[in-house]
């Protein structure tokens, strides 16, 4: 059996992946709340902004207003989504750590999502790349349809590939394998991440899953066989894009840090904290979570 990862870095994507698809607007104060309460659960990294266009998803048009607002534990690292250099002015205005920089491996989700092609879209992140070097700033780059596209169906391994090469061409400190849609299972995963891992160090890649199908937490595991030691959750299992109709909320963070306990797995971050915060997000979005460890943990509780 390979051996696991001893510690591993859990990004929370909540505020951003979780919230953005919420038809209904949640208040900057909530929202800071929410960041502020994760910041203290411990996560090294927290996904808090997205500055893109408003009309195209008006539940991040507070970005700004959050990032003012939370209270930075020091070490921890806030990302802000910045698809083009107007994006990347408020992300750095907002004082973002971290910019995120987010293509495709499908062409057609690229038109949907980005509006533009995945040529196109490494083009305009060419400007944000140079800026995110010129300020300081860590450079992200997500990959989305990794897995498979809701428009076009199958991604090949190649299209994967090609787009990690060139997110790596502009320098990005991290890349992300995103399974969008949720529709992976574990030995495509490792296909997958072994493919980015022949033109991408190991250590900086992340795999960013969706439920969708319910194969997340199998696909962490499986990434965590061939070594991926960064993966993306959302607290509650919050999420979805809008742009990937039918697909449900990242992995929640609760069930990835639940597995990561009993598997010996270091995280750095307090479980029964991320449990409390589910609830207060799900309550206050007048629902009941969608991470089965922390309802479980909120029932031993009560
Ligand atoms: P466009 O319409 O092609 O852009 O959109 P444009 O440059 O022609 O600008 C059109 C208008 O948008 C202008 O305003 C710009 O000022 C404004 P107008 O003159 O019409 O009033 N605009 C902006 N406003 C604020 N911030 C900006 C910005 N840029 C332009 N940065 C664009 C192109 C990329 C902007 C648009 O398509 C967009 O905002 N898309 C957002 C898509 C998105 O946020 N999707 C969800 C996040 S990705 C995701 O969830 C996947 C991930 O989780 C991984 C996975 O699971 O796969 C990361
Ligand atoms: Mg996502």
């Amino acid at each position: 059996m390979n051996s696991l990862p001893a510690k591993v870095k859990i990004v929370e994507v909540g505020p951003r992946d979780g919230l953005q698809n919420e038809a209904q607007a949640v208040p900057a104060e909530v929202k800071t709340d929410l960041v502020d309460r994760l910041s203290r659960a411990g996560f090294a990294n927290i996904e808090a902004a997205s500055f893109v266009s408003p009309k195209w998803v008006p539940q991040m048009a507070t970005s700004a207003a959050v990032m003012e607002a939370i209270a930075r534990r020091p070490g921890t690292i806030y990302s802000a989504l910045t698809p083009n250099m107007q994006g990347f002015a408020a992300a750095l205005a907002a004082g973002a750590d971290e910019v995120v920089i987010f293509g495709s491996a499908s062409e057609a989700f690229s038109q949907k999502n980005i509006n533009c092609s995945i040529a196109e879209s490494i083009a305009r992140f060419e400007g944000v790349a140079v800026a995110a070097k010129e300020h300081g700033l860590r450079l992200r780059g997500s990959i989305s349809c990794a897995f498979g596209c809701p428009y076009q169906g199958a991604v090949p391994l190649d299209a994967v590939a090609d787009v990690v090469r060139r997110l790596r061409a502009l320098g990005c400190d991290e890349i992300d394998i995103a399974d969008t849609i949720g529709v992976a299972t574990p030995r495509q995963t490792q296909a997958v991440m072994a493919r980015a891992a022949a033109e991408f160090d190991l250590a900086r890649i992340a795999g960013h899953f969706h439920d969708t199908y319910g194969q997340a937490l199998a696909n962490i595991y499986a990434s965590l066989e061939v070594g991926v030691a960064i993966f993306h959750a959302s607290v509650a299992g919050l999420g979805g894009c809008p742009y990937a109709k039918g697909a449900t909320g990242n992995v929640a963070s609760e069930d990835v840090l639940y597995l990561m306990r009993g598997l010996g797995i270091e995280t750095g971050v307090d479980l029964d904290l991320v449990a409390e915060t589910g609830q207060f997000i799900s309550h206050y979005l007048g629902r009941k979570s969608a991470s089965r460890a922390g309802n479980a943990l909120a029932a031993k509780r009560a």
